[in-house]
């Protein structure tokens, strides 16, 4: 077993999927760890290769997958996937699966995987409301609790049928997202952090705006990082194209001055404050009132932007004593010794204590899963570089802000 940590090691996970319709999602599940770099293990249940079939899972574990209890008895199997698991994720995990797992079962391959097995177990319920409120299940749920295990979910919506309510199991990316963070180090514990995330938009009229192609998943991955360490995280959300993590305040905003105002107010409390956000440098000087039309406009619009506030700078500025701040910058330059220069001038400007240097085009930097970064302190000093998925590179941030 590798420590529990927050790096990019290759983690050994073992998937556990049991026979419910939402056992389709398990493949999802598998995919993502797979594709995050990690050694993924399968073993169904019976009931879950009705669900969904062998070759499938195979193809995307890239692992032979288990089932039965009599297979690989001369190298011990029942307890040996176990015993090299740093992670166990039963998803789904059927009313009746939670009941075995509450009762500590070895009937099946699964139960003594589990039993057998030191490492973390991160549980996805996917049931119907009526058999997830079940006094039954729920008490079964309060055990695993109380044993450590983690529950994931279920999420409420759509079930299988016409009918909705709580008793879906969550997506998997957030599924992995939430069992990775269950190894993660807690040394951000009792930190206050601040992100801003995301891409401000200034409007034109009531149905245009001024904006840039920021997604926010590097701000959102690092808030989910900075929360898994144990940090208390308020992120500042400017549009994010995809829903932030739970556990954390969000504070949602629209333009460079309602971003200024929240950044500004939530600085005064926080000990540390990453600017992630891509903020848009100029806006509008007049907002029309109404749609601007074309025949009252004729054949060219010329817009006339002032500079907005630099948000960055306000805040180091009113820098409270002790608190680290990190700034981005986003630069085009292809040269990569002038790069360096131009974001060691811009740490300086901004007087922050890092600067996490991203180099950005057509092709790449915003919107992509992954990131390349350069990490550089007010000296000007390279301190570190990361590349890969967003939340490994926000680890690699967070490292330098402990
Ligand atoms: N930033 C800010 N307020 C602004 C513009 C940028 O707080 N009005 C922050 C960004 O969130 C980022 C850092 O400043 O952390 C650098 O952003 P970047 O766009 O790279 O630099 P700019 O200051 O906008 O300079 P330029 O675009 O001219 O390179």
């Amino acid at each position: 077993m590798v420590e529990a940590s927050a790096s990019t090691e290759r983690l050994t996970v073992v998937l556990g999927i049991t026979g419910g319709i939402a056992a389709y999602k398990a493949v999802g599940v598998a995919r993502a760890f797979v594709l995050a770099g990690h050694d993924v293990h399968i073993v169904a249940t019976e009931g879950a290769l009705r669900f969904v079939g062998r070759p499938t899972l195979e193809a995307i574990s890239r692992n032979p997958v288990h089932t039965d209890l009599y297979e690989g008895v001369a190298e011990v199997r029942h307890v040996a996937l176990g015993q090299s698991a740093d992670l166990i994720v039963v998803a789904p995990a059927t009313a009746h699966t939670l009941a075995s797992l509450a009762a500590g079962l070895a009937g099946d391959l699964l139960g003594t995987t589990i039993l057998a097995s030191t490492a973390p177990l991160v549980v996805a319920p996917a049931m119907h409301t009526e058999m997830w409120q079940n006094l039954a299940t729920q008490a079964n749920i309060a055990t695993l609790r109380s044993r450590g295990v983690t529950i994931v979910g279920p999420a409420d919506g759509q079930l299988t049928g016409s009918d909705s309510g709580p008793g879906r199991m969550v997506e998997p990316e957030a599924l992995v997202s939430a069992a990775l963070g269950v190894l993660a180090p807690r040394d951000l514990a009792g930190r206050s952090i601040l992100i801003s995330a995301g891409g401000t938009r200034e409007p034109l009229d009531p149905v245009r705006f001024l904006g840039n192609r920021s997604s926010g998943r590097q701000g959102v991955a690092l808030a989910t990082a900075a929360r898994d360490r144990g940090a208390d995280v308020v992120l500042v959300a400017a549009h994010l194209e995809m829903a932030p993590p739970d556990g954390i305040t969000v504070v949602p905003v629209g333009t460079t001055e309602q971003l200024r105002d929240a950044m500004l107010q939530q600085a005064a409390v926080a000990d540390t404050v990453i600017m992630a956000a891509a903020v848009a440098d100029f806006r509008p000087l007049a907002v029309a009132e109404g749609k601007i039309k074309k025949d009252a406009v004729g054949d060219e619009l010329v817009l006339t932007l002032e500079r907005t506030p630099d948000v960055l700078t306000e805040i180091s500025a009113a820098r409270r004593d002790g608190q680290r701040i990190v700034g981005f910058a986003a630069e085009t330059e292809p040269d990569p010794v002038r790069l360096v220069e131009i974001a060691t001038e811009k740490a300086r400007r901004k007087g922050v204590d890092l600067l996490v240097l991203n180099h950005v085009g057509w092709e790449h930097g915003f919107g992509a899963v992954t990131n390349s970064v350069i990490m550089i302190d007010r000296t000007g000093t390279v301190v570190g570089k990361a590349d890969g998925d967003k939340l490994s590179v926000a680890h690699r941030i967070l490292d330098h802000l402990r």
